[in-house]
């Protein structure tokens, strides 16, 4: 591919969808990135929506001091209806043309990446997506920022729950965030021996489930952990929790519903770097001539996929690692 070493002068930069650990530092980076090579950076408040309402302000160097370590994101967030239609669009063009914006990083998820596509196709601006969503759903790195923090937190709370489900004898069935993907139930099932790990990807059957916790039982564990993914096939951990207890009324069971404390918190170690280097590297993708391309890390190196991939293939899961994890839990 030919590409051409462009010149930008003002790059603005915006956060949309659900929010995640680590976005700040990725902020930060564009920012100062954007700086270094002569430009000025623009943060747009609440993603789409601020777009549409020309909520748009200068980021300086200072702007962007001490939000490396703070969860959520200081542009805000939002899933904005508006913006899926052409006029809201067109105001949102109209806009950036107002602040002359030149380019655009977009930071978050399938949804936001989206909305991107749509803008650059009708009026060419140059987007670089960089994949911001604790769901780590999007084809192209092997990790998105805000996954690790998500998970960790999932895991310390599972911790805490387990000594309660091992003091008296309870099942606990835990609902963790994951509406079509289970990559966080998943790992962090593995992480804390859940028994069983039910995710989006593959079929749940309720008489395979109620097996293995007679198995369990015959082994001698008088509590389990059943991690389910928000999207599992069978339902949420409510739902699930019901229809064993249909089956088999002989177990004491909980449902504990993690909810929005998997978004939130400082972003941990590895989130804060991935962040900072798809930051740098997203401002740099720009000056290279890259286009409509989301920059990732795989196996340590840096990467673009075009947009439309990453939106519409996922990472495999892989199941090996659920048959493993019932091996292992047993
Ligand atoms: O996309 C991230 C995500 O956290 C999903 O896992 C979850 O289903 C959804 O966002 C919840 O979104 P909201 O905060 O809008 O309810």
């Amino acid at each position: 591919m030919n590409r051409q070493v462009k010149n930008f002068k003002r790059i603005g930069v915006f956060t949309s969808g659900g929010d995640a650990p680590g976005m700040n530092a990725a902020i930060r980076a564009v920012v100062r990135t954007a700086i270094h090579y002569g430009a000025e950076a623009y943060g747009i408040m609440r993603g789409y929506d601020g777009m549409i309402k020309g909520d748009i302000i200068q980021l300086t160097s200072k702007d962007v001091s001490g939000i490396i370590q703070r969860g959520g994101t200081i542009l805000q967030s939002a899933r904005s209806e508006e913006f899926k239609t052409i006029e809201g669009r067109q105001k949102a063009y109209q806009n950036l043309q107002k602040f002359q914006i030149d380019s655009l990083i977009a930071i978050g998820g399938d949804g936001t990446f989206t909305g991107a596509t749509f803008l650059n196709k009708e009026y060419g601006i140059p987007i670089i997506g960089v994949p911001g969503t604790i769901d780590n759903d999007l084809f192209g790195s092997d990790t998105t920022i805000g996954y690790d923090t998500c998970m960790n937190t999932v895991v310390e709370a599972v911790d805490k729950i387990r000594d309660t489900a091992g003091s008296h004898n309870r099942m606990f069935f835990i609902e963790v965030m994951g509406r079509d993907a289970g990559f966080i139930a998943l790992n962090t099932g593995i992480a804390t021996g859940a028994e069983n790990i039910l995710i989006p990807e593959t079929i749940t059957d309720i008489d395979d489930l109620i097996i293995s916790l007679k198995e369990s039982k015959r082994i001698g564990k008088s509590s389990a952990i059943i991690i389910v993914a928000e999207g599992d096939d069978l339902g949420g951990a409510y739902e699930v929790a019901a229809k064993v207890k249909e089956l088999d009324s002989s177990y004491s069971t909980r449902v504990s519903v993690l909810g929005h404390i998997q978004r939130g918190g400082s972003p941990s170690v590895a989130d804060r770097v991935l962040a900072s280097r798809l930051g740098f590297e997203a401002v740099e993708a720009l000056y290279l001539g890259y286009d409509k391309v989301m920059t990732g890390m795989i196996n340590g190196r840096i990467t673009y996929t075009p947009l439309e991939k990453a939106i519409k293939h996922n990472n495999d899961i892989d199941k090996e690692l659920l048959r493993m994890s019932r091996i292992l839990s047993t």
